[in-house]
């Protein structure tokens, strides 16, 4: 397993709109398993293979607290949504940010396991919310916006200064 570099906003990459993945190979599980091991070294709940420039449709979650509950969605859909929750987001892509944002409270969401086999899952509360987030991701959606055009702008200033800084 390897880490993988996590691209970060507002890198144009982040808007790259992910491909379904056709065959669930070697390739496709080694992606997942360099996936989760970044996610858990960065650290984070969710990562998409979009953030670490890998244009198809795997995202890995882990909301438990102890580190023990991984799972990959390979092609994910919402098949029902439901509600509304408010809560503090931030992503791996956008570092030191974090900001309120509305999403579906719960989730009905089909998608493939590692072997290639359809499953479904009803999801509430932050692993809906992971699961939202993570999804956007695939769709080249950024949290951020979500936010006002002027908030958006402050927070691509202060991670290009953030850059220049740490470049
Ligand atoms: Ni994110």
């Amino acid at each position: 397993m390897a880490r993988l570099p996590i691209i970060c906003y507002p890198d144009p990459r982040l808007h790259t709109k992910a491909k379904k993945i056709e065959q669930v190979d070697d390739s496709i599980r080694r992606l997942a398993a360099d996936m989760a091991e970044t996610m858990y070294a960065a650290p984070g709940v969710g990562l998409a293979a979009t953030q670490v420039d890998q244009h198809v449709q795997l995202i890995v979650i882990d909301v438990s607290e102890d580190k023990s509950k991984l799972q990959t969605f390979i092609n994910p859909e919402i098949l029902a949504r439901d509600g509304e929750c408010e809560g503090e987001e931030g992503c791996l892509s956008v570092p030191g940010i974090y900001e309120n944002v509305t999403r579906s409270a719960w989730v009905r969401v089909r998608a493939l396991d590692l072997n290639g086999q359809p499953f479904e899952l009803e999801a509430e509360d932050l692993l809906a919310v992971c699961i939202q987030h993570e999804m956007d991701h695939l769709q080249g959606k950024v949290f951020v916006e979500y936010l006002s055009r002027l908030k958006q702008t402050r927070i691509k200033s202060k991670l290009t200064k953030h850059m220049r800084i740490t470049a």
